[in-house]
């Protein structure tokens, strides 16, 4: 049976882990190439590893989001290997917790911990977004997704940083869809809930009760439930699907 994604070509950022690497296991499960990009250079070849056994094609890529030259390396290096981009998974990101501001409220975040979120979460997808977009222009089509939250649609309390980069991120997302629409470019968003990967082990272990609670499905989400919206969003099933940011919350948002 035809995979959703035969023949594409797709470059996820942050695939060492959680949704990233559900996301590419995906893309590559429904037929594309995948160069898997993250930080944590031995999680990307892990990744690639798992994708590989499973009779995917797929290679590991590593560098900072928020450093230009690694990224145009990211792009260029997939370009290179797969002759195209045709999805691109914009996803690496870090919690207030990886920038020493866990619990606090917005008055107490450093300057420092401000700086190194906003240049991960928000100014990494920009980046990615430029010279993706950039090679989608050259080849005439493309299909971006970009990773909010659904801190990019409500407050949520001690995040400021967390939750004005996933704001933001929604923002580019509309902003590109409008100015790429006319040349078959489209992008979206995904706004996951509370899902259970290495960035939410220490909540779920100090706040798991509380959050279920504010679940209406009464549960965490695992990363795979992401990976399949992300698939129907690069696909050409969603070839009307444009500008849009799509809770996967198991109902939070909808309280
Ligand atoms: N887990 C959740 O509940 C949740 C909810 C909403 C949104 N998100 C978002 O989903 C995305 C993935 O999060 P996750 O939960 O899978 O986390 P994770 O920590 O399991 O994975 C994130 C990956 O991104 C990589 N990364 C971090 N900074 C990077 C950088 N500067 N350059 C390159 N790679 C970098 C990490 O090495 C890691 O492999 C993030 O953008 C996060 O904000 C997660």
């Amino acid at each position: 049976m035809a995979g959703l994604l035969d023949g594409k070509a797709a470059l996820v950022t942050g695939g060492g882990n959680g949704i990233g690497r559900a996301t590419a296991l995906a893309l590559a499960r429904e037929g594309a190439r995948v160069a898997v990009a993250d930080y944590e250079g031995a999680a990307a070849e892990s990744t690639v590893a798992a994708i590989n056994a499973a009779g995917g094609q797929a290679r590991s890529l590593t560098g900072d989001v928020t450093e230009e030259a690694a990224v145009q390396q990211m792009v260029q290096a997939t370009v290179a290997a797969y002759g195209r981009l045709d999805c691109a998974f914009n996803n690496a990101g870090i919690a207030p917790h990886q920038v020493e501001a866990s619990g606090q409220p917005t008055h107490a975040w450093s300057e420092r911990s401000f700086d190194r979120l906003i240049a991960v979460n928000l100014k990494g997808v920009w980046l990615c977004m430029k010279h993706e977009l950039a090679q989608m222009k050259a080849q005439g089509a493309g299909a971006i997704v970009n990773t909010a939250s659904i801190a990019g649609l409500i407050g949520l309390q001690n995040a400021c940083a967390y939750v004005a980069s996933k704001h933001a991120v929604i923002g580019l997302t509309k902003t590109a869809a409008l100015e790429y629409a006319k040349e078959k470019i489209r992008v979206n968003a995904v706004c996951p809930g509370f899902i259970r990967t290495r960035m939410t082990e220490q909540a779920f272990e100090t706040r798991g009760m509380v959050l279920r609670a504010m679940t209406p499905q009464g549960r965490a989400g695992e990363p795979e439930e992401i990976a399949e919206m992300v698939v129907f969003l690069c696909s050409d099933r969603a070839s009307y699907v444009t500008g849009a940011a799509y809770q996967v919350d198991g109902g939070w948002t909808a309280m």
